[in-house]
């Protein structure tokens, strides 16, 4: 990496390519002269657990897991994902610094690396921090020198450290940022607004300013608000002697603003330049948004005046085959998934998110719960966030909230889940020290936590020291909660937990809790659940008798690595089963449950596939999930009868169910009628014939040619009809020629071992999903090829830009 300043103002480099790393540890491998011209070149971020291989011997965790109601010991084999993720590791880095850089400061910024993490320059120990999920960033000036430099960073991963996949590594990105001595601090723009009146929003723009001149400066803040389509709304200079630090205060006021939401989530930029000698010294841009959010007791949550509820989702940080390796448009597709589900809002459990997932939240429109911690200083796990709680958990809040409050997409604060504290009478000791913090560093956004013992929570005063207490897991008791806390708002922080494996069908189908069976897999009936969970229609039925409640965040939106209940200590089972949508990308039968709950989009879908041998005769229930009230089901033309949606009963409340169906084979199909009882929407699912070909469909024809750029197949195998053949496990062979590599391969198995990072998947269930990225500075054309033995091949051909 080479850099040249310059510049008159701040230059920021990423620091993305040519790293060295190596899973080992030594002290002397922070040295300068240190020899790491064998180790591994890799990209940053980098995670290097996701290539695998999977063992039942990676983290085992032999425990009780006490919050899913385990008495005793088990031996949980892929509670982490099964991934070798644990280890001490180093990333070496060679980077060029020109003449003038001793004019200059120098800023080290990491969005995250997981964990333990200790940063070296030229041989010297610069600083550490531990939490994995945190950002932080430290001065390189007096650790820096012209010409070639040597950053080294070791990595301490632990054992029992985590209850899901946490990722390995610099698995974030890193910048380096070069600044003249008088410039914008860390996260040093603070944008709050309110509405003044019918008409005009207030912006207070607060930029704390460093001089490191060691004279007085007289310093000039210049500061311009853009709106959303380039107008120039107004501007404020202010000029303050500094001389070490200090903020400065500008109000701006903005008539007939242009409102975010998410429906139309428009962002405005703060431009910051600072002048000393009318000479400009640093410039810097913030995005933020005008939205006005009030959360009320009786009426729950209004957005700009108008009531709504969260759809909500909760969300693992991980990327399916891409493991914890931030990639925007991984992350992209991910909520573009969501947003066509009707999700509008996501609680980043448990941690802070990588700064994209923000970015996009503000730009796609979602309502965030930007979460901090999982654990305070009871444990859950013997090396999790317990052992940093003392020392650490103030930073880390300041470092979440410093660096995500200008985001118009975050709403809330969360200080922890399912702390163990809700159970002890301390617990509220500790709840008010992490609520303080919040409330003096950002009064414009309330406080919440999940409780999954709201008895006790509410008993030793934790639920009353936040803003709005979160619930998880109890829908038939909001009535009685909000009696205790009348004056509180309140959600549904975790809500669902229903499993189960894409594609998959057992019978009879029935309601099931925590079942296990010899395949490692679950029904995908949508009537199983964990132990202490329960169906979507129980949460859906709750949030319409109790208008009070602000909506729900489901456990989860995606499969994630890790956490694979209820196969405890069946290996390989080694991802979850609790996502709407599975680790590959595949949307789940439960996908259409919730977008004919929380769309008006034209869902009509049956279950379960109609390709039953075997089954000729015998009882095959058919359930629909529909945005109309009625529907029709046939079987070869044959009416199975008519359903209604009705609000008596729970069967047919939010699902139509035909129970008595016979499978024939053939075509089963859904006719929905409006209510004047005519026919507006079919859909229809065929038997298919024997696997003949692959079908292989790209969601764009064109990657950007920068080496993040990414394309997704979705790769089927059907029959000579071009049906999908939902039981087909072939195995199918990718090549791919021109300018892009294969980033991961997938197919949403959650008991699988295969590596995702190979030219090879089966698919499952009849698919699997191959995530393609471009290559650094390479246009051209990409030719994608899958081929199968006895099957008929696929081409896609898409070009890099
Ligand atoms: C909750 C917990 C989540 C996840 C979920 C699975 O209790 O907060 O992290 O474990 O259960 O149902």
């Amino acid at each position: 990496m080479k850099s040249k300043t310059g510049k008159n103002t701040r230059e920021t480099l990423t620091l993305k390519y040519g790293w060295k790393f190596r899973l080992a540890d030594a002290p002397e491998m922070a040295l300068p002269d240190f020899d790491d011209s064998g180790w591994e070149t890799v990209r940053v971020p980098h995670d290097w657990a996701i290539e695998g291989p999977f063992s039942r011997e990676n983290d085992i965790h032999v425990t009780a897991i006490i919050q899913d109601g385990q008495r005793k010991s088990l031996y949980h084999t892929g509670r982490t994902g099964g991934l070798p993720h644990a280890g001490k590791a180093w990333y070496r880095l060679k980077f060029s610094l020109p003449k003038d850089i001793c004019s200059k400061r120098v800023r080290i910024e990491f969005d995250g690396i997981m964990s333990h993490s200790r940063v070296y320059c030229n041989g010297k120990y610069v600083d550490t921090w531990p939490y994995g999920y945190a950002s932080f960033a430290f001065d390189l000036t007096d650790f820096i020198k012209q010409g070639d430099n040597i950053l080294a960073v070791s990595v301490d991963n632990k054992p029992l450290a985590s209850r899901w996949y946490p990722g390995a590594g610099i698995y974030r990105k890193v910048r380096l940022v070069i600044m003249n001595p008088v410039h914008v601090s860390l996260w040093g723009t603070c944008v709050t607004t309110k509405p003044l009146n019918e008409k005009t929003a207030q912006v207070d723009i607060k930029t704390t300013v460093e001089n490191h001149t060691g004279k007085r400066q007289k310093v000039t803040v210049e500061t311009t608000v853009i709106g959303p389509v380039g107008k120039k709304h107004a501007s404020s200079s202010e000029t303050r002697t500094i001389l070490k630090s200090g903020v400065i205060l500008q109000k701006i006021r903005i008539n007939s603003p242009v409102l975010w939401s998410v429906d139309s989530p428009k962002l405005h930029t703060v431009l910051t330049t600072l002048k000393t000698g009318g000479k400009k010294t640093d410039y810097h841009e913030t995005l933020f948004g005008i939205r006005y959010l009030k959360f009320d007791a009786g009426q729950g949550l209004l957005l700009n005046g108008e009531k709504m509820r969260f759809k909500g989702v909760c969300m693992h940080h991980d990327l399916g085959p891409l493991g914890t390796a931030v990639n925007a448009e991984a992350l992209k597709r991910q909520l573009s998934m969501l947003k066509d589900m009707g999700c509008n809002a996501i609680r980043t459990s448990h941690n802070p998110p990588a700064p994209e997932l923000l970015d996009l939240a503000d730009n796609m429109g979602f309502l965030v719960i930007d979460e901090a911690f999982d654990e305070w200083r009871m444990p859950k796990c013997k090396n999790g966030y317990n052992i940093l709680f003392d020392g650490w958990a103030k930073k880390d809040l300041l470092a979440m909230i410093r660096r995500d409050r200008n985001h118009p997409s975050v709403i809330m604060w969360s200080i922890g889940n399912e702390v163990p504290e809700q159970d002890v009478s301390s617990g509220a000791k500790t709840a008010a020290f992490l609520h303080n913090i919040c409330k003096k560093e950002d009064p414009s956004r309330p406080t919440t936590a999940a409780f999954n013992s709201p008895d006790n929570a509410i008993k030793n005063g934790l639920a009353e020291i936040v803003d709005i207490p979160g619930w998880n897991y109890t829908p038939n008791s909001y009535a009685a909660y909000k009696a205790k806390l009348p004056g509180k708002p309140m959600y549904g922080s975790e809500t669902g937990s229903c499993i189960s494996t894409r594609g998959v069908y057992y019978f009879p189908a029935e309601e099931e809790r925590n079942p296990k069976r010899k395949t490692l897999q679950v029904s995908s009936y949508d009537l199983a659940c964990a132990s202490w969970a329960n169906l979507p229609d129980t949460d859906f039925r709750s949030i319409d008798e109790n208008p009070f409640i602000m909506g729900e965040f489901t456990w989860t939106g995606f499969d994630y690595l890790g956490e694979p209940t209820p196969y405890y200590e069946e290996w390989p089972s080694r991802s979850s089963y609790f996502g709407i949508i599975d680790l590959a990308g595949i949307p789940k039968d439960r996908f259409y449950l919730y977008r004919s709950r929380w769309t008006e989009k034209e869902t009509l879908h049956i279950l379960p596939h109609w390709t039953w041998p075997g089954r000729e005769g015998e009882l095959t229930p058919v359930h629909c999930y529909s945005r109309w009230d009625t529907v029709e089901l046939f079987v070869n033309g044959v009416s199975q009868g008519v359903r209604s949606k009705h609000h008596k009963n729970m069967v047919n409340r939010y699902r139509l169910v035909w129970s008595g169906v016979i499978y024939r084979p053939g075509e089963l199909k859904a006719i929905a009628y409006d209510n004047d009882g005519h026919p507006v929407k079919e859909t229809a699912v065929r038997t298919s014939g024997k696997p003949a070909g692959i079908q292989l469909t790209a969601d764009r024809k064109e990657i950007r040619a920068d080496g993040d750029g990414m394309a997704f197949f979705n790769v089927d195998i059907i029959d000579s009809k071009g049906t999908l053949c939902p039981g087909a496990d072939n195995l199918v062979r990718f090549k791919i020629n021109g300018p892009a590599e294969i980033a991961g391969l997938d197919n949403g198995n959650p008991a699988s071992t295969e590596p995702f990072h190979a030219d090879y998947r089966k698919a499952f269930n009849g698919s699997c999903v191959l995530y393609l990225r471009s290559l650094k500075g390479k246009k051209g054309r990409i030719l994608v090829t899958a081929e199968s033995a006895g099957l008929k091949k696929a081409e896609a051909v898409l070009s890099a830009r």
